[in-house]
């Protein structure tokens, strides 16, 4: 796992996008997520699409995970939001973004649907991540099973007071989601997890260098060959390690890829 601890979340985005930019380039398969952490990096590979050549024309994309209940179109689904922050401004077609159907009458069948047309696509190349107060990623709250699939979750109340600030009130935040599984996330080929500001620390630090434990469904990320995690300071404060990872980055061997 490669930890790259930046000054502020700005340099956060800039550096994610270097890293997603490659993925662009040779036409892969994006694992998007929601949240606001990743926006910035949104919005910086949006500013690179109109400044350069950059197209995502060749790429598809595959979301995390989808509230169940909200109806089709509500500004806060997931689909609806990252249509919105990132995807109608760049040039990939509505058709080749892909999310779990969490409107289904059969939410099994939907969640069974999605991991295959994961499967039938090769796979995710780049996974972007962020991660809740709680150590969660996806929708994958504390207790999920290290190898689980694209299932049913319901919110810890943790999660439904962090995503609240998205909805007129508590009370509207879905207590129910489809998510891919902490073994759906391992299978892509690389993990890129961005963490930001100060209510991150404790989780990041608990990925990092806590047990491998579904009590931080997030540290699953120890158990895979290709994560960077890319922090800012705020987030990296009770890393113990914080120092050796900054010793690191600053020694980096030019030709060794992120
Ligand atoms: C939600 C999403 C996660 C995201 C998390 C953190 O729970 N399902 O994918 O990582 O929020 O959100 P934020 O980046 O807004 O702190």
């Amino acid at each position: 796992m490669e930890i790259v601890i930046m000054e502020n979340a700005q340099q956060v985005a800039h550096r994610a996008s270097d890293v997603i930019e490659l993925y662009v380039r040779r036409g892969a398969t994006l694992g998007l997520a929601t949240g606001s952490t990743p926006l910035e990096t949104y919005k910086e590979l949006i500013r690179r699409h109109h400044a350069t050549d950059l197209s995502f024309a060749e790429c598809r994309a595959f979301l995390l995970d989808e509230y169940v209940g909200l109806p089709q179109g509500h500004p806060q689904g997931y689909r609806e939001t990252i249509r919105r922050e990132f995807t109608r401004h760049i040039d990939i077609s509505d058709d080749q973004v892909h999310g779990p159907d969490a409107s289904a009458e059969d939410v099994r069948a939907a969640a069974l649907t999605y991991e295959r047309q994961l499967l039938a696509a090769g796979g995710v190349d780049i996974q972007i991540l962020g991660l809740g107060t709680d150590g969660h990623i996806g929708f994958n709250e504390p207790g999920s099973s290290l190898v689980s699939r694209t299932r049913l979750k319901t919110l810890h109340p943790q999660t439904v007071q962090d995503n609240a600030r998205f909805f007129e009130s508590p009370q509207q935040v879905p207590r129910h989601v489809l998510t891919q599984g902490l073994g759906t996330i391992v299978d892509a080929g690389h993990l890129l997890l961005l963490a930001t500001g100060p209510t991150k620390s404790a989780a990041l630090a608990a990925l990092s260098e806590g047990p491998l434990s579904a009590a931080c469904p997030a540290s699953v990320l120890q158990w895979h060959p290709h994560v960077t995690v890319i922090s800012d300071e705020p987030a990296a404060a009770e890393m113990k390690l914080r120092h050796y990872h900054r010793a690191v980055l600053a020694q980096k061997p030019p030709r060794q890829p992120h």
